[in-house]
Order: structure tokens, then sequence, then C-alpha cells
């Protein structure tokens, strides 16, 4: 068809829903936001996606060096990095599927439950991806509120989940940093629906339901090597699966959805696990800092977090402008302005001379507000 024959072309064969709906609206990359700040990108304190400060293991720089098999395709059946992220998670090897990052894993959920009109349940405030989600699958999405300290309403998730296929939950929650329990859990899995939970940041809090998915047919573990190991720009996730879905998802699943690179900073993480878990150690230790300091601000009122990240609510100020001051400062953090999360910044807890400069900026743009 030529470009003249109609109004729009092959525009108007694209999925009417999808023409539809809003993109998902990630953070800005550090190199456009350095450039527009006119700040070098190493001056940049990056506090707004969750990342590691400190990085990768060195033995995955050593590792990705020293690979040379970049022109071959990668395993498709992960075979080695799935025994090895077994043994990891204490789970079998047949339970585990990986891909590219935790995101993939969570749209190969979706991919697997959800026809179009099929009821996806969602707890926000959530992380942003399974609304984004629902609605490419065209799923009929159900919202269940959190309370006011973001704790699950479990009579009326209940009662959501009996007509639904599917939910996501995150423990610890994104951008709230609370955990749900077990016995929550056990509770959201009765009526039937498949419980997905979204553990990223599960090495901050040490608490996993990975095991309880051989326990249970209709809930997946979702986990990912970005946050504790430093490997988010490598892209490396994982879902820990009952085994009958297990089978299932092996049709279904993009054949080389695990780079090379990917595979091999996975095995070279878990040969270094103690450094690892130094550098998380030290994320929590700084948490619990960035925690007394902003709190000692009267206009900033953080929440406890289980993460690597701290949601604080902003009073007598704008939230969006206390991000925008920060950021002509070279800071960044996120900022929230949703039910249940107004005026609150979310800020990724980095090394200590992060919080240095982020306290010192606050301190100057909170000057003379009244608690
Ligand atoms: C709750 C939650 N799940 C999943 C992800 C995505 O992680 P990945 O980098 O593994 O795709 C994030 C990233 O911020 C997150 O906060």
């Amino acid at each position: 068809m030529s470009l003249d024959d109609s109004r729009d072309g092959a525009r108007d064969l694209v999925r009417e829903h999808l023409l539809r709906m809003p993109g998902y609206e990630p953070v800005e990359p550090i190199d456009v936001v350095a450039k527009r700040l006119g700040i070098p990108e190493d001056q940049i304190v990056k506090l707004d996606a969750n990342e590691n400060p400190y990085g990768p293991s060195a033995k995955v720089r050593e590792t990705l060096e020293r690979y040379d098999m970049y022109h071959i395709y990668p395993d498709p059946a992960q075979s080695r990095v799935r025994e090895a992220v077994a043994d990891y998670v204490g789970v079998e090897p047949g339970q585990v599927v990986l891909g590219n990052g935790s995101d993939d894993l969570l749209d190969l959920c979706a991919r697997l439950f959800l026809s179009p009109g099929d009821t996806l349940v969602n707890f926000p405030p959530a992380f942003g991806v399974y609304e984004f989600l629902g609605r490419i699958y065209d799923a009929n999405i159900v919202d269940v509120p959190r309370g006011e300290d973001f704790s699950l309403d479990l009579e009326r998730a209940e009662a959501a989940l009996s007509g639904a296929k599917l939910a996501f939950l995150a423990s610890p929650n994104n951008p709230t940093g609370n955990l749900t329990s077990l016995e929550e859990i056990e509770r959201l899995l009765s009526p039937g629906a498949v419980i997905v939970v979204d553990e990223a940041y599960a090495e901050f809090t040490g608490e996993s339901f990975a095991q309880a998915v051989g326990r249970h047919d209709n809930l997946i573990a979702v986990r990912t090597f970005s946050k504790w190991a430093g490997l988010a720009g490598l892209r490396a996730g994982y879902a820990i699966v009952p085994k009958p879905m297990a089978e299932v998802i092996w049709r279904v699943k993009i054949p080389y959805n695990l780079t090379a690179a990917a595979e091999q900073a996975i095995m070279a993480s878990l040969d270094d696990i103690p450094a690892l878990n130094a550098n998380v150690a030290r994320i929590i230790e700084e948490r619990g800092r960035l925690f007394g300091e902003l709190a000692s601000q009267s206009w900033l009122r953080p929440f406890e977090s289980e993460a690597n990240f701290l949601l604080c609510e902003v009073r007598g100020l704008m939230a969006k402008d206390v991000r925008d001051r920060l950021r002509e400062r070279g800071i960044l953090v996120r900022y929230f302005d949703a039910a249940g999360i107004k005026n609150c910044l979310r800020i990724s807890v980095g090394k200590s001379e992060d919080t240095d400069r982020l306290m010192s900026a606050l301190g100057e743009i909170g000057a003379g507000v009244a608690g």
C-alpha cells in the first residue's frame, strides 16, 4: 500500500487498545540528564532508579573481558546458569527460568495467563510495570489499594482475586518499601488465581517466597541480579515457577532471552557472593543513616523500608519542586503524587558521600520551611 492510499496507512492495523495506551515512563538516561544540566556524568548523584552504587563484582568485569564466544548464540535451555541460580536460591533447576531482567519474566507471566478481558489484580501504590503489562495484554485491571501504612486490604484482595487470573505483588514493595508476610501470601493464594511475588529487593531483607513455590501450584517468585548484584545494565532476572508451568514457559519463551554476557555475569556474581553481600550490608547500613538524616528534617517524613530506597513524604513544599531543585544540583530522585503516595519522593540508597550531598542540598532547599 502506498503511503497516499489511506490516512494512517498501516498504523490502522495496530491492535486498537495499543494505540490508546500510555507508555511506561522510565527514568531518563544519565547521559541525557548530564548533558541538559551541563554537569559531567560522574558528578551526578543518581538516586532515582534503585541501582547499586557499588556496581558489579570485580569477577564480572574480568569474566566479560575474558569470554570470547560472543559470536555464538547463548544456550536457549539456560542449563548451566539455571543450575547455578537454583543452587543459590535453594530450589530445583527445573523450576528456574531466566530472562532479560525481571521485567522480561513479569512479561512472560502476563503472556502465560492474560487473554483480553481477563482480570489482573494490582495493589497500588505499586511498581508501574504491572499496570503497563495489564494494558499491553488488554486485561481488566482491578486495583485493591493498600492502606495508609501500605499494608494489603486482605478481605478486598481475596474478593478481587476470586474472579481473577493473575496478580502482581512486590515484597518489599516498590515504591513503599514494606514487606508482605507468608501468611498474607497464603491468604492471597487461596482463591486460586496466580500470584506473582516480585522479589526484586529480596536480598536487602533476607525474606523470600522462592522456596514456597514448590508447595503452591499458583505461586511464582520473580527475582533479579539488577539490585543486589549491580547488573541492572546487563539485564539478568529469573523466575521460580511450579514445574507444570515451567514446561509451558519453555515452549512460549523467546529462545535467546538471556544474553551470553548476562549469563557470564550471573555465573561470575554467584562465584563472588560474599563480596556482593558485603555491598548489600553497606547499603542496608546507609539506609539506616539516610532514614535518620531525613527524619531529622521537620518537613520530611521517611517511611521505614526493607529495600534499597526510602519513600519520603514532603510537607510544606511541593515534592515535585524539591525533585526539580535537587536535579538542578545534579541529584536525581523520583517523585510521586498518586493516591496513597501524595507529595512523596523516592530516594535510592547510595554511598555515604551521596547521602552527604543529598542532605546538604535538602538543607538548603528546606531552609525556612515551618514543620
Ligand atoms: C519491584 C520491581 N520489580 C522489577 C524491577 C525490574 O528489575 P529488572 O532490572 O530485573 O528488570 C524493578 C526495578 O526497579 C522493581 O522495582
